[in-house]
């Protein structure tokens, strides 16, 4: 649950996102449908000298299965390697989160390591899935994946 102190503070750190080359090394894209905010992509730098930066995204389940997601992924993931340069991207997640696996598979992204029980989550030890793509598979691939 998500207090309205949370939200502020959530709000405030994705307002400095504003692009890769800025302080806080990261950017966040806003998901919107007919002018309401249904999720957002944010890419962030994990390593500004050599160009690699991890992406996350999430999305409203009530305007899932549209493809609106994927969309937005597929976008960021262009402007990360076309615009920034970026040599490698990675996303990570929960294993139980086929959705986002199927998602990260659909924009290209290879699977690399299935972490067992890595993670503590609400009393459970729970697997972690990392998908990365390449820049040299996003120009081989083309931005279809
Ligand atoms: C991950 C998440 C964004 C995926 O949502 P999603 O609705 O499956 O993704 P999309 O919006 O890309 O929609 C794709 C679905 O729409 C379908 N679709 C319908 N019309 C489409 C179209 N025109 N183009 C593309 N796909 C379309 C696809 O077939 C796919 O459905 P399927 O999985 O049954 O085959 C969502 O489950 C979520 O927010 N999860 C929680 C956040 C999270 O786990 N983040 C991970 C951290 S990296």
């Amino acid at each position: 649950m998500v207090d309205a102190e949370d939200a502020h503070d959530k709000l405030g750190e994705r307002l400095l996102r504003t692009g890769l080359e800025s302080d806080s090394g990261a950017l966040a894209l806003v998901i919107e449908h007919q002018g309401e905010p249904i999720g957002d992509v944010a890419l962030w730098l994990t390593d500004r000298e050599h160009r690699q930066a991890e992406i996350g995204w999430v999305l409203d389940p009530t305007y899932g299965g549209r493809g609106l997601a994927g969309e937005a992924v597929q976008a960021t993931l262009a402007l990360g390697f076309e615009h920034y340069r970026l040599h490698r991207v990675t996303a990570q997640m929960d294993a139980r989160n086929q959705a986002s696996a199927a998602l990260a598979r659909r924009v290209g992204m290879r699977l690399e390591a299935h972490h067992v029980q890595d993670w503590f989550s609400k009393g459970d030890w729970t697997d972690t899935l990392v998908f990365a793509r390449l820049a040299a598979e996003h120009q081989v691939l083309g931005n279809g994946g």
